[in-house]
């Protein structure tokens, strides 16, 4: 009879490449990590359809943080050291891409970020992580999109700032836009700060309606946004918000029931988007899920092909060698636009602002970079 020593060398792990993935796929931002973890499975079934990679079959092994950072350090120590995996997917949220950073670096892991944009994620101070990438762009260029779209196209001049403080993304973002509406002679009346989870933000509003701000400033994630929207209406504030990616969820029309018409964020992509490489996506992703894919499902299906496209090409399946061919990736057309890396490993992309009417998000324009 077999000893469980043949049983186990009969399945040599060799035959299958893992890919490790860790996502919210529960807490305060769990369609981040569910649209994320959809997106990627679209691209490895269409991958193990084409026969894997250099003849191996892709397996995912999604690993749920829970929204939080110290999990996302456990996860990322787990999949590279335990699980062995050849790349690593994620995260979203830039506090906890900064969690894996490190980890994926001095395991020499190659890891791509989908959508985070927070400036040090690809960094180690002033030096650039060799193992670390992302499919997206990064804040400065994020924030300098709404600051002009509210000095130039809507003519503010007073807005007031709501950053959540425990949150790198939302700190670096309410930064830059910060001064940029500034430069455009623009003026910050009020910035103030909230904490995710946070139930009740009317000390802070209720500050604001006595500024007489033109709109509010509020780059959050979806959950907190939502609510902090309908208690500006309970408080009487008719004042539109404007925000950043972290507001692209279904939930943020759902939570906030209407409160946020009127109300602009920019984002990484619009499904009303016409180009056949989005149209085909959104069909696809349909018959998979029964939705239309967000920004999160669009950038990690983009991350995980990016990840496969760098491993084919790379002449053997380790940490250094799809390291290299990543740093080579160039002009790589993904639905979210194509995909370049530059010297600190972030992607140059067109941002879209999105305007909320009748509790629908709706395209209103492109910026290019
Ligand atoms: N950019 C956000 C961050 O860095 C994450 C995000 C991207 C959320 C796209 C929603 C949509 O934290």
């Amino acid at each position: 009879p077999p000893t469980a020593e043949t049983k186990v060398s009969a399945a040599p792990a060799s035959d299958t490449i893992t890919i490790g993935h860790i996502a919210s796929l529960t807490g305060n931002e769990a369609t981040f990590g569910q649209s994320g973890d959809n997106g990627i499975k679209l691209a490895i079934e269409e991958q193990n359809q084409k026969n894997g990679i250099k003849g191996k079959k892709l397996v995912l092994k999604t690993l749920d943080d829970q929204g939080k950072p110290e999990e996302a350090a456990v996860a990322a120590t787990r999949l590279t050291t335990q699980d062995h995996a050849t790349v690593l997917l994620g995260e979203i949220a830039s506090s906890r891409s900064l969690a894996m950073a490190p980890i994926a670096d001095n395991n020499k892991v190659p890891m791509i970020s989908p959508a985070s944009t927070n400036v040090k994620v690809t960094k180690d101070g002033d030096k650039v992580r060799p193992f670390v990438f992302r499919v997206c762009y990064i804040d400065p260029f994020q924030g300098t999109v709404m600051a002009k779209f509210a000095a130039e196209n809507k003519k503010y001049k007073k807005v007031a700032v709501l950053r959540d403080v425990g949150n790198d993304y939302s700190v670096g973002l309410a930064n830059f836009f910060t001064a940029k509406f500034k430069e455009l002679g623009g003026e910050i009346v009020d910035d103030v700060s909230y904490k995710a989870g946070d139930q009740d933000f009317k000390a802070q509003l209720t500050k604001f309606k006595s500024k007489n701000p033109d709109a509010l400033y509020v780059p959050g994630y979806y959950t907190d946004v939502a609510l902090i929207a309908r208690q500006a209406r309970e408080l009487g504030l008719k004042q539109i918000l404007m925000g950043g990616d972290g507001w692209d969820s279904a939930k943020l029309y759902e939570i906030s029931k209407g409160a946020l018409d009127g109300s602009y964020f920019s984002n990484h992509y619009s499904p009303e988007d016409t180009s056949p490489v989005v149209q085909d996506f959104i069909t696809k992703y349909k018959a998979a899920y029964g939705a239309v894919p967000d920004a999160l499902a669009v950038l990690s299906y983009d991350a995980a092909k990016v990840a496969f496209d760098a491993m084919e090409k790379a002449k053997e399946l380790t940490g250094p060698s799809i390291r290299e061919a990543l740093e080579e990736t160039k002009g790589f057309k993904g639905v979210s636009g194509s995909i370049t890396f530059d010297k600190e490993h972030n992607a140059t992309k067109s941002a879209v602002v999105i305007g909320i009417e009748k509790n629908v998000g709706k395209y209103a324009t492109t910026v290019n970079p």
